[in-house]
């Protein structure tokens, strides 16, 4: 089945906040926020600005009828600056004018005086003065004390991975209208449309069963749209609940860029021990997560990376600790892989420095340590259906990984101008929500009386094809055409509470609950059939838009079927909830069973360096991924390459850079490289791995949206692999993203 987004796309039809017939009238909507990171606000002076005309009015906190906070688990974010501002990009002012330019002609003219306060945009700088969010985490497992004692090897070093700016082709927005009794809708581009809900009843000072949140898609989210859509729809739901007027509101790039947090640069550490025989007896790793001015997600992306820090290795003895740092930086949040690439990152550091200083490859540690059936992680999980080493050598004989070394070897004798390197990358991840409450979702399904179908979940299009899963369930336990299946928006009237797409769970999440009513009503039309053919209901099936009996054709048809059904007063509409069982975690011990399973592949990847300029090409990547039984092989293909570039962005290009002001400096395009197509691999080849499959994901087809972007890290060691056969002297630094610029200074120092 094609992407059923792929036709509106390609012809410019689809519909994004932007491309909504918006009503007469509707105002439009601009911030204006902090010019600096830290300070007292003194004055702020609107006057001039609100003598523009065209200009409608312009919201300060003052305006604000409920309660001026939107932190999601924490309180600790207001929707507009009060009496201090924490970070350049806050938002302190929401201007309400007649068009843009009208708005953007009004933002030039206010004017503001903060007494600037010290400015912290580094995470081990936070710290060390105590500004610590939430509690410190901790996962013990052994005792690395002891275990340190009885090591061959150890080695200690810092890693620093830096931020990642999401990127999202749709930047954010949100369009709202006041609908009758006072009520309010606001189609948003969210993740979370429930967040985005119980935010603006919170700051309005309402109920939830008042404001109406439809989602219609997102031009791209990766998890910046996870909480962070949700001040530009509670600014905009604001002025249109106040003003009784329709308000749309889509941040401009650059306002995007500013404005909103990223993936969480960390400050790390390392000691890692091991046997002669290149066990690893012992891990400890400490991170500084550079948080931003508020919470946000931090705390939860934190906990994921101790829950990712030992990768797909057993390690005996673990000793992992993560600070949510808060600094003047814009509040960072959910980027695909919510903190398990930080701490994946680190392990891998420190195998490649246990490597290099033993005189081994990474590989033969890397191997000496992959996780085995029955095997334990640090916070108590026992490893069922482990496919950390059938990955792991599927990928070394299909892709003949003597051979490819041996081909580098060989380039590297012959060649000095250029120098090609190899790496291994093996990766494990978890999925469900690491806070467990939250791994539920609900579908809603009519089956309409001509036999056409409307399908209602909790899950968001994003552009990872989520729909046409759904779709394909709906299909295959109907047995009707794709083309008498309509997905409907995402709103929170159809189903409510729900989770924020996000975490890699929502196919299974919203498809094992879509099943659940397809499958209800199903077992009612199975009943009507038997009864209208005289037959057992066991006998009945459904296949091609026809009933069967005993596995033949009968007459009845789907369409009648339901004519009959109908008039026989069967409901034709189902709602279904879907909670993930067996899952447990307990944050007083740090110990359970948080995942639901994990997703596990390998990697190999080549660079070729150029040692005159310091660029470098990739040669090829070839991945084995454990996709379970892949429902959608299309849809799957293209979130492992999509991820693997953004993985690879990550690692070795994406540059977010802050002055010590805490101003964003890579603020454009033209001053923050995102791979494009020359950054990708000539060659890319991904296998699946033969699997049995997890009953615990949808269709036995397991959760794809993050586990490939860890791929990527191989990229960085390929290179460090590639500098080391041009300079022998170079000391390994685990500092990313490997920029042309860093090759360059490696190669020469
Ligand atoms: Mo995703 S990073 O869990 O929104």
């Amino acid at each position: 089945m094609k992407n059923i987004d792929s036709y509106g796309h390609v012809r410019g039809e689809s519909l994004f906040i932007d491309d909504i017939n918006v009503q007469q009238n509707t105002l439009l909507g601009l911030v204006f926020d902090s010019p600096k990171a830290h300070g007292i606000i003194k004055k702020l002076d609107l006057t001039e600005a609100e003598q523009i005309e065209g200009v409608i009015k312009i919201f300060t906190y003052k305006d604000i009828p409920g309660e001026n906070q939107i932190g999601g688990i924490i309180a600790d974010e207001p929707l507009l600056a009060e009496k201090e501002v924490h970070f350049v990009g806050q938002p302190i002012a929401f201007i309400v004018a007649s068009s843009d330019s009208i708005a953007k002609k009004a933002r030039a003219l206010i004017k503001i005086e903060i007494d600037e306060l010290p400015v912290i945009t580094r995470a081990k700088e936070a710290a060390e003065k105590k500004h610590i969010i939430g509690t410190p985490r901790t996962f013990n497992l052994g005792n690395t004390t002891k275990a340190f004692d009885k090591c061959a090897f150890i080695f200690e070093d810092d890693v620093f991975t830096n931020g990642q700016e999401h990127l999202y082709l749709e930047t954010q927005g949100a369009y709202a209208v006041p609908t009758e009794n006072n009520c309010i809708k606001v189609t948003s581009s969210t993740q979370g449309p429930t967040q985005v809900q119980k935010a603006i009843a919170k700051v309005l000072g309402i109920g939830m069963h008042i404001i109406e949140v439809d989602v219609i898609r997102l031009g791209g989210g990766f998890g910046g749209k996870e909480d962070q859509a949700t001040p530009w729809a509670t600014l905009t739901a604001l002025a249109s609940y106040l003003l009784k007027k329709p308000v749309k509101f889509v941040l401009n790039r650059h306002d995007d860029l500013r404005m909103t947090g990223k993936r969480h640069p960390y400050e790390s550490n390392f000691k890692i021990g091991l046997s002669k025989d290149l066990k690893i007896i012992a891990f400890e790793a400490d991170f500084y997560q550079n948080a931003g001015a508020a919470a946000d997600l931090s705390p939860a992306v934190a906990e994921r990376t101790l829950f990712h820090a030992t990768n797909s290795y057993f390690v005996e003895n673990v000793k992992t600790s993560v600070y949510s740092c808060r600094t003047n930086l814009p509040p960072n949040t959910a980027f695909r892989g919510f903190g398990g690439p930080q701490g994946m990152f680190v392990i891998e550091a420190a195998i490649a420095k246990a490597a290099n200083e033993i005189g081994v490859t990474s590989k033969e540690i890397q191997e000496a340590n992959l996780l085995q059936e029955n095997d334990v992680l640090s916070f108590g999980q026992i490893m069922t259906q482990t496919e950390a080493t059938s990955s792991w050598n599927t990928a070394l004989q299909n892709f003949n990984y003597k051979k490819l070394v041996k081909q580098v070897d060989e380039f590297n004798k012959e060649n000095n101008d250029y120098k090609k390197g190899i790496a291994l990358m093996p990766i494990c991840f978890g999925i469900s929500f690491t806070n467990t409450p939250m791994n539920h979702a609900r579908a809603l399904v009519h089956v309409y009386q001509d036999g056409t179908v409307g399908i209602s979940t909790a899950a968001v299009e994003m552009g990872q094809g989520v729909n046409t899963k759904m779709l394909q369930i709906a299909v295959q336990t109907f047995a009707i055409a794709a083309d008498k299946v309509k997905l409907e928006t995402t709103n929170t009237t159809r189903v409510a509470n729900t989770s924020p797409s996000a975490a890699s769970a929502t196919a299974d999440l919203n498809g094992k609950a879509l099943l659940k009513a397809c499958l209800a009503i199903v077992g009612r039309l199975k009943t009507a059939a038997a009864e209208d053919l005289k037959v057992n209901e066991e006998e009945v099936s459904f296949q091609n838009e026809l009933v069967y009996v005993n596995g033949k054709k009968s007459k009845l048809t789907w369409k009648a079927l339901i004519s009959k059904a109908m008039l026989a007063r069967i409901a034709l509409s189902e709602k279904a909830h879907y909670a993930t069982p067996e899952i447990h975690f307990d944050k007083t011990i740090e110990k359970g069973h948080p995942f639901s399973y994990h997703v596990y592949g390998t990697a190999i990847i080549t660079t070729t360096v150029d040692c005159t300029r310091g660029t470098y090409t990739f040669d090829a990547i070839k991945i084995v991924h454990d996709y379970g039984k892949s429902m959608s092989e299309g849809i799957d293909l293209g979130q492992v390459e999509g991820a693997l570039a953004q993985g690879i962005g990550w690692m070795t290009m994406e540059e977010i850079s802050y002055d010590n002001k805490g101003r964003l400096l890579s603020n454009a395009l033209s001053t923050y490289k995102v791979p494009d197509i020359f950054s990708i691999a000539d060659e890319i080849e991904v296998i699946p791995l033969e699997t049995t499959g997890n009953e615990m994901a949808i269709l036995k087809s397991k959760a794809v949206g993050e586990p490939p972007l860890m791929y990527g890290i191989g990229a960085y060691f390929a290179i460090q692999n590639a500098i080391k056969a041009y300079n022998p002297d170079y000391k390994l630094k685990f500092h990313a993203p490997m920029t042309p610029e860093k090759v360059l200074m490696s190669l020469y120092q």
